[in-house]
């Protein structure tokens, strides 16, 4: 059921060659490749890498270190979003949109006029705000939510006239939850989204992530804001590690936010984690104690933090509910004007 029977014209855009498009990339392309010497033919779509910054050449090597620290390499197809003018060649059979949350609509206005309704697109993002945004304007949209963790070492400029080296450290293995955006509750088996999650899954485990298809991505992608919610914002505030959160006075901080977050979920019937809301953030924080979250390397950097995307949507669920949020919404404040 979840076969493609043209592989040569079987093409997966990514979009956004970021940490988390150059893992996905070149763990798709080396599987493929592998597949195509040991059994002469794949199922696995090609991929198209498709960034906003003009490269040297079309094609571009991914150098990928695993979290075992080999070096994995694939050949990728590289181009950027505003030559899709035009290209009737290498049409989508899906698209991966792994951008940052705030840079999905302008991503959008580029991507619509090239593709149809029926074309599966999957946001990879954190939080949930492009989801519900990309929902009211594309029918066949699927969301991945995943603990896999990548960053972007330093480039090294290693480019020649007609191909550019990248690389791509697989920091940590995790686990992917993947789902239609619309689901009716019991995974409405014939959807076309339904189809596409299951085909996607196929692709994702031969790349060798672990990864289940879920009837309800929505409570997954809650899930992952929580705990987003209750540890990123306060990192990010107050430049720590992600361990120095159980030290004073940081601690009751965290307990704080946890109510706070946890409230909201109650009243929107999002259910709690078995352990409980508090056990289970102070697991994780245990877990990445060592992390420097992606909010606090956004804030040195001076690049947008994704904080809109992670407490906005907790603030307005609130404001339904005629809750108070003051430590998150005092962490939205300060987040949200420019850091240094
Ligand atoms: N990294 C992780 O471990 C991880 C884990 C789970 C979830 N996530 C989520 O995955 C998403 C991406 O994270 P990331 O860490 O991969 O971010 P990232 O490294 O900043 O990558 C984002 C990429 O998107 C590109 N981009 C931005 N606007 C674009 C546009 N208009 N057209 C084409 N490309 C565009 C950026 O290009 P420029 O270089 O030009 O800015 C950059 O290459 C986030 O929502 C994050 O929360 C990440």
């Amino acid at each position: 059921m979840h076969t493609m029977t043209d592989p040569e014209d079987n093409w997966l855009w990514i979009i956004g060659p970021g940490a988390i498009g150059r893992l996905l990339a070149a763990s798709l392309m080396a599987a493929r490749q592998r597949e195509l010497r040991e059994q002469g033919a794949s199922t696995l779509p090609r991929v198209l890498l498709l960034g906003r910054q003009a490269m040297s050449g079309q094609d571009v090597m991914l150098d990928m270190t695993t979290p075992e620290l080999l070096i994995i390499s694939a050949r990728i197809n590289h181009s950027t979003i505003d030559t899709l003018q035009g290209s009737s060649s290498r049409k989508p059979s899906a698209i991966w949109l792994t951008t940052k949350a705030h840079g999905v609509p302008a991503v959008w206005q580029q991507l619509a006029p090239h593709i149809t309704p029926e074309t599966p697109v999957t946001c990879w993002q954190n939080g949930l705000s492009a989801q519900p945004w990309l929902a009211e304007r594309h029918p066949t949209l699927l969301c991945a939510s995943t603990t896999e963790g990548a960053w972007l070492p330093p480039a090294i400029d290693s480019s020649t006239d007609d191909s550019v080296r990248l690389g791509v450290q697989h920091a940590g293995r995790g686990h992917t939850w993947l789902g239609a955006w619309q689901s009716d509750g019991d995974g409405d088996p014939d959807s076309q989204s339904h189809q596409a999650a299951l085909l996607q899954c196929d692709w994702l485990r031969a790349a060798g992530f672990a990864c289940e298809s879920t009837p309800d991505i929505q409570t997954r992608l809650w899930h992952k804001l929580a705990i987003n919610a209750a540890i990123n914002p306060l990192v990010a505030r107050y430049r720590i590690r992600n361990g120095q959160l159980r030290d004073r006075p940081f601690a009751p901080m965290v307990r704080q936010a946890v109510e706070e977050i946890s409230a909201v979920l109650d009243c929107e019937g999002i259910s709690a984690p078995r352990e409980g809301w508090q056990a289970l953030v102070e697991q994780v924080i245990r877990a990445t104690a060592n992390n420097r979250a992606s909010m606090l390397q956004d804030v040195l950097a001076g690049r947008p933090t994704e904080v809109e995307a992670i407490l906005g949507p907790l603030r307005l669920a609130a404001a339904r509910h005629g809750l108070a949020l003051p430590l998150l919404d005092d962490l939205y404040c300060q987040l949200s004007t420019p850091q240094r």
